[in-house]
């Protein structure tokens, strides 16, 4: 823990005194960042969650008939492990790894899906998606299947993506299979609404990560000087999202500083929304070749299960 520590302090310094600084979008997670995102997840105008809750719910006989019973669930993300529970009910899975990066927030929610779900062996493993994940030793190869919703992938992009799902297809066996949710491309006032809420939950969720960034490096970002800003690049096909300062300011941190001027960002998110050819086309790249897409009449997500 103590080296994760230092890599991401050296990773987050790198990012911001970059002449176009930026921000990981895993640093978003920290305990209040994952509450935002829940709360995010709540929204009218943040369809991802709602909609692919309802594909689920609607092709759940197919998905369930498609899997079978008694697999190792392993679900990369796992936040509050309420897709998870919902998919346990579906294919009573023996056993359910759930990994995610932020590991207070991972293990309350570990020790409440236990006391719900008693016959399932439950374990919790902290990991960076952007590395090999190290799963439990003793967990077995077959019938694996890797859960990883809410087109979390979105927030990689096509070459990082890529590595992703094949670091994911290393994790598998030939009778393995992923199971994950990627967001569409859609009209330009439907994405850009998901990300610029009226009550400005999505602004405090960006604008958190001053705060977590502040706690991790012990720096001294005035959230009072940042303002939010989302919107959808139609070239590169996804939403960026990044802070604006709002005056010239100097950030200082033990050992370093950066000076930003009025108007200048920080990224601190891509989410990217793929054509489902082009998504079925990087899963192949990636090592899976066998393939079903479900998703809602306006196509404005898919649910995709993908197998080596
Ligand atoms: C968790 C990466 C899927 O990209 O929609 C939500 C994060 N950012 N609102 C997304 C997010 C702003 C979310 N993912």
């Amino acid at each position: 823990m103590i080296d994760t520590f230092l890599s991401s302090k050296l990773e987050i310094i790198e990012g911001l005194t970059q002449s176009a600084s930026t921000i990981s979008p895993k640093y978003f997670y920290d305990t209040k960042g994952s509450a935002l995102f829940e709360r995010i997840t709540h929204l009218a105008e943040y369809y991802p969650t709602r909609i692919e809750q309802e594909i689920m719910a609607t092709h759940a006989a197919a998905i369930a008939a498609n899997i079978g019973t008694g697999c190792t669930l392993i679900e990369l993300g796992a936040g509050n492990c309420q897709k998870a529970r919902v998919l346990c009910e579906l294919i009573a899975p023996a056993r359910f790894v759930a990994v995610d990066i932020s590991e207070e927030f991972l293990h309350e929610a570990v020790n409440a899906l236990r006391s719900a779900l008693p016959a399932i062996d439950i374990r919790a493993v902290a990991a960076d998606l952007n590395t090999q994940i190290a799963l439990p030793a003793d967990l077995p190869l077959q019938q694996r299947l890797v859960f990883y919703p809410g087109s979390s992938i979105g927030n990689f992009d096509p070459a990082q993506a890529q590595a992703l799902l094949k670091r994911t297809r290393g994790l598998l066996g030939m009778d393995g299979a992923l199971l994950m949710g990627v967001d569409l491309h859609k009209d330009l006032a439907v994405l850009d609404a998901a990300y610029n809420d009226a009550v400005g939950v999505t602004a405090a969720f960006n604008l958190n990560v001053l705060n977590h960034v502040n706690r991790l490096i012990g720096s001294d970002f005035d959230l009072r000087q940042w303002q939010h800003l989302a919107f959808f690049n139609e070239t590169e096909s996804r939403i960026e999202m990044h802070l604006v300062a709002a005056t010239d300011t100097l950030v200082r941190w033990s050992g370093g500083q950066r000076s930003f001027t009025r108007g200048e960002r920080i990224h601190t998110e891509n989410s990217y929304k793929y054509r489902v050819e082009d998504f079925l086309a990087l899963l192949a790249r990636s090592g899976f070749s066998r393939t079903q897409v479900w998703s809602d009449e306006r196509s404005w997500f898919a649910v995709i299960l993908a197998r080596p």
